[in-house]
């Protein structure tokens, strides 16, 4: 009897979205210096689903669709994973930018319980009490920008949650992140070059600075171990030099270094720059204002946290999250998208769409009020298994900040022109630092 052999079944044909004509190298400095405009116009000539060519990604999907968004952030981490190259070209193989799948489920669950609702609860007070500190300095009656100090405040926040305790150590981190995080946001979409340049190059400098850096780390972990209270911490290197996967092993001394820095860059410029963009709305919406000191003085808090949601929509500081596929292929609405393909959902396009945010340009805290922000089209944190680890962390800072500044400051109006978008590679922030005037209560 002959067998009957069944082929297997063609592979869907390959269907990309759209993609424009421009040249490679006008899309990729377009995507370098000025992203978020060329997507904007990309989206109003093409639609909610377009291909750019970008130097060091090639091809990418841009996502502008929230029904799609939902898909992606909802897809197996088997099928979808972190774009490549990534963050971890600056922070290093060992952080969880670096990690898909298997891996990055293990480092999540060493790295999520610190920044929980619960956890994060014993950090509003050292929050209140850094904002009064850095507030003190602020000039009174005079026009300043607020963003330099949010940048203090929120770094000082993130490396007490690492670290714990204060000391000379943390002064120096202190000093030398800002610079690091300002070269590395720009060097983040430039292609890494094959050759060392040496120390007077940015990739040279990048590499002493590791250096430096490495050295100071290694001094707090030994500080952290010979702690008699070692057991008992609750920072996060404490937890991570204690913690252990699921088969036993800890994690190796240069990848709890890499994972430092990784929270440490990841968790401060986004969430000061939100800050930033706090002040510069408030004082350019008088009525919502009022409301919210009136709120504060009678000790609420519903529009408080309905005006930080509604920044982060209509002033979202990263703008997409980022994804490669790994499957053969990958079923995306209409298109067939080739395994090796990169994707970004296009946060910033989703949080304009009118069809789910009407007047998408008013800032209108309302929109927020009595209701949840919809799951899959307010996604300033991305989505999905690599949701942003510092996401609730985030939003308690941003509401003790706010709340501090207000109680005690009274912050002038102004019908000054809106500040504009200032991308700094990967962060957006107010173009002249989110300036106000204030005065003492
Ligand atoms: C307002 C402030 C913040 C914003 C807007 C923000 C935004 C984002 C976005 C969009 C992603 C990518 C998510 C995705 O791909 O789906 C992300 C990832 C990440 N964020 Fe944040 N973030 C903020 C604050 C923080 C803080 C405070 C921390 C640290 C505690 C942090 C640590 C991280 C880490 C480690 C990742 C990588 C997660 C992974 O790949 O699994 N972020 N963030």
């Amino acid at each position: 009897m002959t067998e009957v052999v069944q082929a297997a079944p063609a592979p869907p044909a390959i269907k990309l979205p759209p993609a424009t004509r421009m040249p490679a190298l006008i899309q990729g400095l377009g995507f370098a210096t000025a992203r978020r405009r060329m997507m904007r116009n990309l989206a109003r000539r093409y639609g909610k689903v377009f291909s750019v060519h970008v130097p060091i990604y090639g091809d990418i999907v841009v996502v502008g669709d929230a029904q799609l968004a939902r898909q992606i952030f909802t897809t197996s981490p088997d099928e979808l994973g972190n774009i490549k190259p990534n963050l971890s070209r600056l922070f290093g193989s060992g952080s969880v930018f670096a990690l898909d799948r298997e891996e990055h489920r293990r480092r999540r669950r060493l790295l999520a319980p610190p920044f929980h609702g619960k956890s994060i609860k014993n950090y509003e007070t050292i929050i209140e009490r850094e904002t009064l500190c850095e507030t003190a300095k602020w000039p009174e009656g005079k026009l300043f920008p607020t963003l330099e100090s949010m940048n203090r405040i929120t770094l000082n926040a993130i490396l007490r949650a690492v670290f714990g305790a204060d000391g000379a150590e943390l002064d120096e981190l202190r000093r030398i992140i800002p610079p690091w995080v300002t070269l590395g946001s720009r060097l983040a979409a430039l292609p890494m070059p094959k050759r060392n340049y040496g120390r007077l190059s940015p990739w040279g400098w990048m590499a002493e600075w590791r250096q430096n850096y490495d050295v100071i780390i290694d001094k707090l972990i030994a500080n952290e171990q010979s702690d008699p209270n070692f057991h008992e911490r609750t920072d996060v290197l404490a937890l991570l030099l204690r913690s252990t996967y699921e088969d036993g092993s800890a994690m190796s001394r240069k990848d709890i270094g890499d994972e430092l820095l990784t929270l440490l860059a990841a968790g401060h410029e986004t969430t000061a720059s939100t800050l930033g963009w706090a002040f510069e709305r408030l004082c350019r919406h008088p009525e919502v204002l009022a409301d919210l000191v009136q709120e504060v003085d009678a000790g609420g808090s519903e529009l408080r946290h309905a005006v930080i949601l509604e920044v982060q929509r209509v002033r979202t500081v990263i703008d997409f999250a980022p994804r490669h596929v790994f499957s053969d292929v990958y079923q995306l609405g209409e298109w067939t998208l080739p395994r090796g393909s990169s994707l970004i959902v296009n946060i910033a396009q989703i949080h304009e769409d009118p069809d789910v945010f009407p007047n998408p340009e008013r800032f209108d805290p309302q929109r927020f009020m009595g209701s949840k922000p919809p799951a899959f089209a307010w996604i300033p944190f991305g989505g999905g298994t690599r949701r942003c680890v510092g996401a609730a962390f985030a939003n308690m800072e941003l509401d003790v900040v706010l709340r501090t500044v207000l109680q005690h400051f009274t912050i002038e109006t102004t019908t000054a022109r809106d500040e504009r978008w200032h991308g700094r590679g990967v962060a957006y922030t107010p173009k002249s630092g989110g300036r106000i005037v204030v005065h003492r209560r």
